[in-house]
């Protein structure tokens, strides 16, 4: 492969609104040892990326997020997932660049070990959708919450990244699942594995689960919707929330891990028939501010990916 000398990657100049996002004109990424240089071809453009380009966070994290990310905008460039082409071997790969970021623009220099083979069955926007959602949905339900075969599972928040992934996991697991989201996404929903659906917008949560993953925060109380014996995942939870959980039996908060073992679990998953990432939407990078716009307002379906010229 030919490579050019530059490219184009995009910049958090400060922490605003979308408009706080440049693309600019750069030098290629040089990999260092034991690192691979990958073509971009496509790239999540997640709640995460919002929030952090927004600093707007659960209520508590604010100062946390500066002291990590940078005070006055974030340090790192954007971009935490992949999907895209080897520039040394041509395969086909994806994985996550993690807070490290890079993700939005055309090449990125990762470790060979990150850059793990896309399965033939995927297209690279689905490779880009593949690990945010669905690995925070596969951590909350099996190694936090032991989601198993009968349960009732209600997801709050059922079909963003998360609630898209969350819903496939537990009709795989065998939980028979309500699936809260707006009545415009209920067809959505019940295709993904919904047996029941409830609107926000206009119906009152209720009902008794053996497990409540309340992924955009806004349940006024959970704890109440629990069966005896069940557990609860806040999965957009305030500092308060967050700190609270650590104290209390089967409620469960947190960042979910991104390591190998639980990357290849959802492989595993998606091979097995369990999981296939939702691609609601895909723009041309050019208009990676516009994705940004339409992150922040969670209530986009599945994930939303920037698509990188070939
Ligand atoms: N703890 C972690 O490690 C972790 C990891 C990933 C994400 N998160 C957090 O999880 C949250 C969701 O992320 P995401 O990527 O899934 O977001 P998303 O793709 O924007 O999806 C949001 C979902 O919430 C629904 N929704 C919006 N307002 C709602 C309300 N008032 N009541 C019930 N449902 C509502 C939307 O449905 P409609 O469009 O139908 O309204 C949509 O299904 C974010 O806060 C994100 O920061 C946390």
């Amino acid at each position: 492969m030919t490579l050019p000398r530059t490219m184009k990657a995009a910049r958090i100049t400060r922490y605003g609104t979308p408009d706080a996002v440049v693309i600019e004109e750069r030098p290629l990424p040089q990999p260092g040892p034991g690192e691979v240089l990958v073509q971009l071809r496509a790239a999540p453009v997640t709640a995460g990326d919002a929030r952090v380009r927004s600093g707007k966070v659960p209520r508590g994290f604010g100062l946390l997020l500066r002291l990590a990310m940078g005070w006055s905008r974030p340090r790192n460039p954007p971009g935490w997932a992949f999907a895209g082409v080897d520039c040394a071997t041509g395969r086909r790969v994806f994985g996550i660049a993690g807070l490290r970021g890079g993700a939005h623009a055309e090449y990125l220099a990762v470790k060979a070990a990150q850059a793990l083979p896309l399965p033939e069955g995927l297209s690279f926007e689905e490779g880009a959708a593949f690990f945010f959602g669905g690995l925070t949905a596969a951590e909350y339900l099996i190694d936090k919450c032991a989601l198993k075969a009968g349960d009732r599972l209600l997801v709050n928040g059922a079909t963003g990244a998360v609630g898209s992934a969350a819903l496939q996991i537990g009709r795989a697991l065998g939980a028979q699942v309500t699936a809260v989201c707006s009545a415009a996404n209920h067809g959505l929903a019940r295709r993904l594995g919904a047996d029941g659906v409830i609107d926000y917008r206009s119906q009152p949560v209720t009902g008794q689960f053996d497990v409540v993953l309340d992924v955009i925060g806004t349940l006024p109380a959970p704890q109440g919707l629990l069966a005896p014996g069940g557990r609860l995942g806040l999965i957009s939870a305030d500092l308060a929330a967050t700190l609270a959980a650590a104290f209390r039996p089967r409620v469960f908060a947190g960042p979910s891990g991104e390591g190998l073992a639980r990357m290849q679990r959802l492989i595993g998953l998606y091979t097995q028939g369990a999981y296939r990432p939702v691609v609601g939407e895909s723009l041309p990078f050019a208009e990676l501010p516009r994705a940004h716009a339409i992150a922040e307002t969670f209530h986009k379906p599945g994930n939303l990916v920037v698509v990188m010229p070939a």
